[in-house]
């Protein structure tokens, strides 16, 4: 478990770019926190890394976006509007096990809603801070082969 501190949105963002730019292909991230908390800043950030020239919005209406015109592709998911039972329909597994999609980067937004969750992840957990900032809570949960280089950060 490691943390940082992200005074602002652009840091949010500064943050998301980083990772992306040193995330392999198949990476999962869970992305947590409350309405607000910064997880879309924090896509759209990863998508910059990622060389994703397209706009990244909350896939809140369309549950998943896929972004396909960059390094790696990258599948964005928004779970808040969905039961336990329409997150299974979904067929997840398409995406952390590469079948059929291309083997890319899937960002969960609301991932605690999952009724299962993947085999290896990053946990990426976003909460408020007073004055309205932002503490970032990273897990790897068995993601070993992707060894955070903190000094990069
Ligand atoms: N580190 C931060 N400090 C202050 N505001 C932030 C930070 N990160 C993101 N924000 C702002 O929080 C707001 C909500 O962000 P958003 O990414 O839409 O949240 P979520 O997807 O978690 O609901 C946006 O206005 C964004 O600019
Ligand atoms: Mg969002």
């Amino acid at each position: 478990m490691t943390q940082f501190y992200l005074p602002n949105a652009e840091s949010t963002r500064e943050f998301g770019k980083k990772l992306g730019q040193l995330l392999p292909p198949n990476s999962i991230l869970l992305l947590e926190g409350n309405l607000g908390a910064g997880k879309t800043t924090f896509v759209q950030g990863l998508a910059t890394g990622l060389d994703i020239p397209d706009s990244v919005e909350s896939p809140t209406f369309t549950l998943i976006n896929e972004y396909t015109t960059g390094r790696i592709p990258l599948y964005h998911l928004d779970l808040y509007r969905l039961e336990s039972s329409e997150i299974v329909d979904l067929n997840l597994e398409q995406y952390w096990e590469g079948i059929e999609v291309e083997a890319g980067i899937v960002a969960i937004e609301w991932a605690d809603r999952l009724p299962y969750k993947p085999e290896f992840y990053l946990k990426i957990e976003l909460i408020y801070t007073e004055k309205g900032e932002r503490i970032l809570t990273i897990f790897n949960k068995g993601q070993d082969d992707f060894n955070l280089d903190l000094d990069r950060f």
